[in-house]
C-alpha cells in the first residue's frame, strides 16, 4: 500500500460550523483551500454556512462564484482584471493610493476593499488618513475594509500590539464611513483566539482554525479537531550494526545496533525536511526518524514493529500545531507542500 493522505471532510464541516455559529467567518481559502482541494472545502464550508470567502487568486474567485450566486467573493490581492471582476461580482482590495489614482474611473461598480498596510508591509494603504481621502472622493463602492497582523501568531512578540494599535486608530480616522461598510475584517486565527471579535468588526478571516488546526501549541485541542491525516506502510525492517550507515551519503550512522524501518513515504510526497527531525507513530508509539529520502523514510524502531504496519506522520495525536510549535513551519506551510497525486487519497466525506 502506498502512503495516504486522508481528507476528513464531515470533521471540516463541523470545525466550520462551530466557528460560524460564534461568529460570521470570511474563510480564507487560497492555494485550494489550504490543500484541502477547493471543491472539498468549499463543500463543507457552505455547509456549515459560510456565505464570505477569501482568495488571492482570481481563478478561484471565478471558480467560486460559479458555485453560488449569492455568496460574497473577497480578492485578497489587487488585479487589473477589472472585466472579469465586474462580471463576477467579485470584491477588489485596492492596495494603496497610486492604485487607486491610476484605476479609479476602471473600478467604478466594482465592489472594493481598501486595505491598510500594517507592519506586514506586503500590500497596503499607509495610513488612515490616504484611506480617507478615497472614502472622502465617493467614487467607488467601498463594502469593506481590512488589514493582517503580521505577529498575532508570536505569543511573545510585542509587535501584535502595536499592530492593533494601528488599526484602531485608522478605524478612529474612518468611523464617519464605518456604519456604510458590511465588510470589517482583520483577525486571523491566532488574533481571534487571543482576543475574539474586535468591536466594530463583522468577520474573523480565518484560516488555519477553519481548517482544523490551532494556530499555536498548548490551546485545548478541543477547540479544532484536524481535518488531515498523512500516513505511511512499513516496507521492510533492516538491522544496521553499529558503526555501519544507512541512506544516501551516510546520512544516518548506527551509534548502536539499530533496527530501521523503511517506509513509503518521502520528500516527493511534500514531507518537510524540517519533520524529519521530529517523532512519527507506528502502533501509538512514537520513533525518531532517522533519514528522509524522496520515496522513503528510514525510522529508527524497536521489535514491536512489523512489516505493513502504518506509520503516522500526522494524525490526532501528531498535530501540525506541534510541529509548527516544533519549527517545522507554518500551519499553512505544513499542509501546503503535500502532493496530492503522490498520494492514495482516502475521503471521509460530508455525512448525509
Ligand atoms: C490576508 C490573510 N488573512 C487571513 C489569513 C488566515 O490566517 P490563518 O491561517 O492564520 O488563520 C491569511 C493566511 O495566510 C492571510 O494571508
Amino acid at each position: 500500500m502506498s502512503a495516504i493522505l486522508t481528507f476528513n471532510q464531515q470533521r471540516l464541516f463541523e470545525q466550520a460550523r462551530s466557528l460560524q455559529d460564534q461568529q460570521d467567518v470570511l474563510v480564507v481559502v487560497k492555494n485550494n483551500a489550504y490543500n484541502f482541494g477547493m471543491e472539498r472545502a468549499y463543500k463543507a464550508f457552505y455547509k456549515a454556512g459560510i456565505r464570505s470567502y477569501a482568495t488571492t487568486n482570481l481563478e478561484e474567485a471565478v471558480w467560486l462564484r460559479k458555485q453560488d450566486n449569492q455568496i460574497t467573493i473577497v480578492l485578497l490581492d489587487p488585479s487589473t482584471e477589472f472585466d472579469v471582476l465586474r462580471e463576477h461580482d467579485i470584491s477588489l482590495t485596492v492596495p494603496n493610493l497610486t492604485f487607486y489614482h491610476q484605476y479609479k474611473e476602471d473600478i467604478k461598480g466594482i465592489k472594493i476593499h481598501l486595505v491598510f498596510k500594517n507592519l506586514l508591509n506586503r500590500f497596503g494603504f499607509d495610513t488612515g488618513e490616504e484611506m480617507k481621502t478615497v472614502f472622502d472622493e465617493q467614487l467607488l463602492t467601498i463594502t469593506g475594509i481590512w488589514t493582517h497582523f503580521a505577529f498575532a501568531d508570536e505569543l511573545t512578540d510585542e509587535r501584535y500590539e502595536i499592530e492593533k494599535e494601528n488599526w484602531s486608530n485608522v478605524l478612529t480616522v474612518l468611523e464617519p464611513y464605518l456604519h456604510t461598510l458590511t465588510f470589517i475584517h482583520a483577525q486571523n486565527s491566532a488574533s481571534y483566539l487571543r482576543d475574539g471579535l474586535f468591536s466594530q468588526h463583522t468577520h474573523i478571516r480565518a484560516g488555519a482554525i477553519a481548517y482544523g488546526a490551532l494556530p499555536y501549541y498548548g490551546l485545548p485541542e478541543s477547540l479544532a479537531s484536524q481535518a488531515i491525516e498523512v500516513s505511511a506502510t512499513v516496507k521492510d525492517i533492516v538491522s544496521v550494526p553499529k558503526g555501519q550507515s544507512a541512506g544516501y551519503s551516510a546520512a544516518f550512522i548506527a551509534e548502536e545496533d539499530t533496527l530501521l524501518a523503511i517506509c513509503d513515504i518521502g520528500y516527493g510526497n511534500g514531507i518537510l525536511r524540517t519533520r524529519s527531525k521530529h517523532e512519527v507513530m507506528i502502533n501509538q508509539k512514537t520513533f525518531p526518524i532517522a533519514v528522509l529520502m524522496m520515496s522513503h523514510l528510514m525510522v529508527k524502531v524497536d521489535t514491536s514493529v512489523s512489516i505493513g504496519d502504518r506509520v503516522y506522520l500526522y494524525n490526532d495525536q501528531l498535530r501540525l500545531e506541534y510541529f509548527r510549535q516544533k519549527g517545522v513551519g507554518a500551519i499553512s506551510e505544513q499542509m501546503a507542500s503535500l502532493n496530492h497525486h503522490t498520494f492514495k487519497i482516502n475521503e471521509i466525506p460530508l455525512s448525509e
